[in-house]
């Protein structure tokens, strides 16, 4: 704290001078890519078909660079759906689950989502394994004759699974991984992943609207072999006339994309090439989360949601604050919103009342490190209104 008593009187600590020169730390959208303006995106494809030679070539192009900066093996399939990530998970579980029995794993509200589908709406009776905010359960236990689905990073609790030891190469079942705020931020082990979905609005910086659906060949199997007893919707289809509709993995999208959000995506997927590809995303990113980790240790009010450091998030971080309950953690972020310190870094809705603040590749670790005197503004602020 920065109080200091001067003869029996209390002076209040100086607002902070310099402010994060981008204070977005959202975890979705989140922060733009840095040097990221809307007339630096390529515009030649709006007003034209998505399904034009130019249309086509620009979803492919996309495509093309998604797989490059993943370094996703040949092995896996790779196409823009509708939807965001839910849109890409919930068309993977609808077209995929049923065959055989089913664990959902959940330690966020998100996995929790996919619970509600599997038991409510898809009403698999599934074996359902949880743990609280902040933790994660005995990931040795599960059972892999299963389909297993699970969140890589839990983007409202900041848990992320902490390796792939778990996930057996010989399993039965398959690996469905909701990894929309892992992917560019984690190496993912592309061989124990059979399907794979995210959004470009996380670690890309771009938008929502479309989701991406990463396919492995025993998940293109069981698309083969395996008809689902419920309705599917158009845009949920992933098969036609009984083959795989292989056109989805070329750009040949079910229904019309965002070439607005393609080409703002494209821009993110340069930008992270200029980087170096997934090493300087990664390099980004854990850079973020240590100069964030610095400021906690130094605070005694603050701490980590995810106490043991294996299992904590690099991207989307939740933080303890001492004392605070959600009124207080609402007025907290209020006031650095007001100032433009920081937008979006009160905790999620369901989640224990906290903060989290965003350290995927878009944000500088310069303006993580500004934050740390705002942080401290605010407590006070906060602890004396
Ligand atoms: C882990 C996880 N799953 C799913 C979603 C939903 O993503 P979208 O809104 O892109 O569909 C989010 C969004 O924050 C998320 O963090």
């Amino acid at each position: 704290m920065t109080d200091t008593a001067e003869a029996g009187a209390t002076v209040r600590a100086a607002k902070p001078v310099t402010r994060p020169a981008r204070p977005f730390f959202s975890s979705g959208p989140c922060a733009k890519p840095p040097g990221w303006s809307a007339d630096k995106l390529a515009i030649e494809v709006l007003g034209r078909s998505h399904r034009s030679k130019l249309g086509k070539t620009r979803l492919q192009y996309c495509i093309d660079l998604m797989r490059k900066v993943l370094q996703l093996p040949d092995t896996h399939r790779i196409g823009i759906v509708p939807g965001s990530d839910t849109g890409a998970f919930e068309m993977a579980m609808w077209t995929m689950l049923g065959a055989r029995p089913v664990t959902t794993l959940a330690w966020e509200s998100f996995g929790e989502g996919w619970v509600t589908d599997a038991v409510k709406q898809l009403k698999l009776d599934p074996t359902v394994v949880r743990a609280d905010y902040g933790r994660l359960p005995d990931l040795n236990q599960v059972d892999w004759t299963n389909d297993v689905l699970f969140t890589w990073n839990g983007t409202t609790s900041g848990v992320r699974v902490p390796n792939d030891e778990w996930i057996p190469a010989d399993r039965q079942g398959l690996s469905f991984a909701d990894a929309t705020s892992g992917v560019f931020a984690y190496d993912i082990p592309w061989d124990k992943i059979d399907v794979a979905t995210f959004s470009w609005q996380k670690v890309l910086g771009g938008e929502g609207g479309h989701g991406v659906l990463i396919l492995g060949p025993r998940a293109v199997e069981r698309l083969q072999s395996y008809t689902p007893a419920w309705p599917l919707p158009k845009l949920f289809r992933l098969m036609s006339k009984g083959a795989l509709a292989d056109g989805i993995f070329k750009g040949e999208t079910i229904n019309t994309p965002s070439m607005l959000a393609v080409e703002d995506a494209i821009f993110a997927l340069e930008w992270a090439e200029g980087l170096g590809g997934l090493n300087g995303l990664i390099a980004r990113s854990d850079a973020n989360a240590a100069a964030l980790d610095r400021i906690v240790a130094e605070r005694h009010w603050l701490g980590h949601l995810a106490e043991d450091p294996a299992i904590r998030s690099k991207t989307s971080v939740c933080l303890t604050v001492k004392g605070a309950d959600a009124d207080f953690i609402k007025r907290f972020a209020g006031l650095l919103e007001k100032e433009g310190a920081a937008y979006d870094i009160a905790g999620y809705r369901d989640a224990p009342p906290g903060l989290r603040i965003w350290c995927g590749a878009t944000v500088d670790t310069a303006d993580i490190e500004a934050l740390g005197p705002w942080l401290d503004w605010a407590f006070e602020e906060t602890s004396r209104s």
